[in-house]
Order: structure tokens, then sequence, then C-alpha cells
């Protein structure tokens, strides 16, 4: 598993492999409860598609279970606006206050970065996402598909003017994921559980 390095001293944040996926699930359940996760407007711009390459990460507790999760997707932020959607960010009760929760957004905001994107957008708690530079001024003539709190919608500009005139509906563009054929369900015995991508 890679493990990206970070400048501050901060538990280790890996990219997530196929291995995290089940743990992770189980972490966003317990952070959030399942329907009310699922039920979530973002969750419309992630059902279905791939998180950003190389923007999925996970952290690890000694044991070796996933106790943080942090996923960037695709989006385009009103038309021929490339951006990015961050979340959901969740980290197990018993590691949170320890520097956890910042040391994945600096690190997919570094990431991000680094790969070129020019905007992330989220919709999150404002006190919390305010210190990593996102400002709801950045979002104001956007709009997603549902309902949702535009005191809670958030924007953050990696280069600068990038989401400057933003206007429109935020849509999905991420790759999809591939779903099983049929042929491969039934050489798993039936049994294979179509996992969702967030
Ligand atoms: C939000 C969350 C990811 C923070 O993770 P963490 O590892 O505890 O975060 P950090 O240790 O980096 O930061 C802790 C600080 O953030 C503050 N904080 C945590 N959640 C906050 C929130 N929702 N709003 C404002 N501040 C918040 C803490 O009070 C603490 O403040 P301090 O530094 O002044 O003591 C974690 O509490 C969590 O998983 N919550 C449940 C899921 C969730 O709400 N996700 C975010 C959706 S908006």
């Amino acid at each position: 598993m890679s493990t990206l390095s970070l400048a501050t001293a901060a538990p280790a944040i890996s990219l997530e492999t196929p291995a995290d996926i089940v743990q992770r699930e189980a972490l966003l359940d317990l952070a959030f409860g399942r329907a009310a996760r699922l039920a979530k407007t973002s969750e419309r711009l992630r059902e279905g598609r791939k998180p950003a390459n190389g923007l999925a990460f996970a952290s690890h507790g000694p044991d070796g279970r996933v106790v943080a999760t942090l996923r960037l997707w695709h989006v385009t932020a009103g038309p021929g606006r490339p951006a990015l959607l961050l979340g959901p960010l969740a980290v197990h009760p018993w590691f949170r206050d320890r520097g956890l929760g910042a040391a994945l957004m600096n690190t997919a905001i570094c990431e991000a970065t680094r790969l070129g994107h020019g905007a992330i957008l989220l919709v999150g708690d404002a006190p919390y996402y305010a210190r990593f530079g996102f400002d709801v001024g950045l979002t104001e003539a956007l709009w997603l598909p549902g309902a949702f709190d535009r005191s809670r919608f958030l924007g953050l500009e990696l280069s600068p003017g990038a989401l400057k005139g933003a206007r429109g509906l935020v849509s999905p563009t991420g790759a999809p994921v591939e779903l099983p054929s049929l042929g491969e369900l039934v050489a798993q015995g039936g049994t294979g559980e179509l996992r969702r991508s967030a």
C-alpha cells in the first residue's frame, strides 16, 4: 500500500485500496447513519461513480482497521467548469480530536493541487471547513441536484479564479463504476453483493 508523506507529524494516510471498502462503509454508517448518508444530495453526485484517481484516502489504526476516510469526486461546477466534490470525511470516534481529520483534509488539498485540479466543492459544517480555506461565497451561483443548506455549500479555489463566475448546476462527471456481468455474478455463486461506490 502506498503511503503519502506528510509534512506534519500526523497519523499515516494511504490511498484507499479495495481491501478497505467494507470497513470504510461500516465507518461511514457509524459516523452518519446509513439511511441518512445515502439520502444526502451530495450522494447523488457520487452514486455509481468512481472517485477521482489518486484522491481516495484512508487511515488505519494500530490493528489495521480503517479509522478515517476521505474521497474526492469529479464534478462540473456549472457547464464546462471541472471541479472536485469532497466527501464524505469521517474519523472513528476513538480517533477524533488528534488532528486526523485535518491531516486528511490537508493531504487531499495538497494532492488535488499537485494533480492539477482547480477547485473543490463540499457540503459540510462551515466552522470546521473554514480553517482549510473553504468559503460559502464561492458557491453563491451554483446549485446542487436536490435539497441543500446553502450555508453549508462551500468552495475552495486551488488555482486563483477557478470558481470565478461559476454558475449553474453541479453535475457528476466521474467514470462510472463497472458493475459485474450476470456471468460474473453467477460465477460468484449468486452471493456476491453489489457494493455502492460511496
Ligand atoms: C468532523 C470530523 C471528521 C473531525 O475529525 P477529527 O479528526 O476529530 O478532526 P481534527 O482532530 O482535525 O480537528 C478537531 C477540531 O475540529 C473541531 N470540530 C470537529 N467537528 C466539528 C464540526 N462539525 N464543526 C466545527 N468544528 C468541529 C473540534 O472541536 C476540534 O477543535 P479544536 O481543534 O479547536 O479542539 C469528525 O469529528 C467526524 O468524523 N465527525 C462525524 C462525521 C462528520 O461530521 N463529518 C464531517 C461532515 S461536516
